[in-house]
C-alpha cells in the first residue's frame, strides 16, 4: 500500500552557468520550495493553497508550473486518480534562481512518492519541464534538472533528455547574490538577438568544453580560463544595475568566474573556498554602492537535489 501523501523540499538553482546555456545548471540547497501532493479519487489537480513568499502565484494549475508538471503526469501516465497540492514559496519570483522549475520538480517529485508504481527521475523531467514551460514560455532544464537531480547538471536534448551529474572539484564554492529586484526570464529571453557569430561561437563552444573538462580533470586554471559567457552576458548585463562593476570586484578578488545566474538578476561567483568570504565581501561592497539591498549565500556544490521531507 503506498502512502497517500508527501511533502517535497526542492531546491533553488543556478542555470547557464555562464557557458551552458539553457543545458547547465547546478543546484543551491540554501532555499527552495515545499510542495505537498495528497492523491484524491477525482482526476486531474487542485491547488489548495499558495503561501510562502510568492502567495500572489495563480491557483488555476493550467496557469502555474506546478500544476501544469503534475498534469503533465497525469496524463502521461494516464492515472485513473487525480492530486490536490499545496506550495511553499521560499524562491522570490524573477531572481534567476530556478523558483518556477523548482516548484514543478517538487509537484512532480511529491506526485511520484504517492503513485502505486513510481516512475524514474528521467520521467520526471519530462513532466517538469512541461510546467517550466508555463513560466518562460519556452522548454528548457537548465534549472529543473539540478534541482531534480541535486549538483551540477548537464542535460543534452529535451524530447529524449540525457542528464549528466559533473563533478564538481572539492576546493569550489559557489558564492550567489540576489539583489532585491523582479526580472521576467521572458523578458530576459526576448531581448536576446536569435544568431551567433562565428568568431563567438568558437570561443564559447571551447569555454564549455573547457569547463566541463576543468571539472572532472579538478584543474582550476582550465575552469578559470573558460568560465565567461561571451554569447549571453554581453547582451542582458544592461538588465542588472551594477553587473560590471559587481563582476569586475568578483575577479579581482581571486573568483574563478562570475557571470548572471540564469536570466538574472542574481550573480554567482565560482571560488576557492579560501576565498569565498573575500569575492562575496566585495561583490556585496558594489552593490552596497548602489545602494542596492540583496540576500547572499555561500554554497558547496553538493545538493542531493529534491526530496521527500514528510510522508
Ligand atoms: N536558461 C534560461 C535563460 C532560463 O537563461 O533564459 C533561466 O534559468
Amino acid at each position: 500500500m503506498s502512502i497517500t501523501q508527501a511533502t517535497v523540499f526542492a531546491p533553488a538553482s543556478v542555470g547557464n552557468v555562464a557557458i551552458g546555456f539553457d543545458i547547465l545548471g547546478f543546484a543551491v540547497d540554501s532555499l527552495g520550495d515545499k510542495i505537498t501532493v495528497s492523491r484524491r479519487a477525482e482526476p486531474g489537480v487542485g491547488i489548495s493553497r499558495i503561501h510562502g513568499i510568492a502567495g500572489e502565484l495563480p491557483t488555476d494549475p493550467t496557469r502555474n508550473t506546478a500544476g501544469q508538471a503534475l498534469l503533465a503526469m497525469c496524463e502521461g501516465l494516464k492515472l485513473p486518480f487525480g492530486f490536490t497540492m499545496e506550495i511553499e514559496k521560499g524562491i522570490p519570483l524573477g531572481s534567476g534562481l530556478g523558483g518556477s522549475a523548482a516548484s514543478a520538480v517538487g509537484a512532480v517529485v511529491a506526485g511520484n512518492a504517492v503513485l502505486p508504481e513510481p516512475v524514474s527521475k528521467l520521467e520526471l523531467l519530462k513532466f517538469a519541464m512541461q510546467g517550466e514551460a508555463v513560466a518562460s514560455g519556452s522548454l528548457h532544464v537548465d534549472n529543473i534538472a539540478p534541482s531534480l537531480f541535486g549538483g551540477l547538471v548537464l542535460t543534452v536534448g529535451i524530447d529524449h533528455p540525457r542528464v549528466k551529474q559533473i563533478p564538481v572539484p572539492p576546493d569550489v564554492r559557489a558564492v550567489i547574490m540576489h539583489p532585491h529586484m523582479f526580472l521576467s526570464t521572458k523578458q530576459a529571453r526576448s531581448i536576446l538577438k536569435r544568431t551567433v557569430d562565428l568568431s563567438d561561437f568558437v570561443w564559447q563552444t571551447a569555454n564549455l568544453a573547457g569547463f566541463i573538462s576543468g571539472c572532472y580533470t579538478n584543474d582550476l586554471d582550465m575552469i578559470r580560463a573558460s568560465l565567461e559567457d561571451v554569447v549571453i552576458e554581453p547582451q542582458r548585463q544592461a538588465l542588472i544595475p551594477g553587473f560590471q562593476e559587481v563582476r569586475r570586484a568578483a575577479m579581482e578578488a581571486g573568483a574563478l568566474g562570475c557571470s548572471i545566474s540564469g536570466a538574472g538578476p542574481t550573480m554567482f561567483a565560482w571560488v576557492r573556498e579560501s576565498n569565498a568570504t573575500a569575492v562575496r565581501d566585495a561583490m556585496r561592497g558594489e552593490f552596497e554602492r548602489k545602494s542596492i539591498q540583496l540576500d547572499e549565500w555561500i554554497v558547496a556544490i553538493e545538493s542531493a537535489g529534491a526530496r521527500v521531507i514528510e510522508s
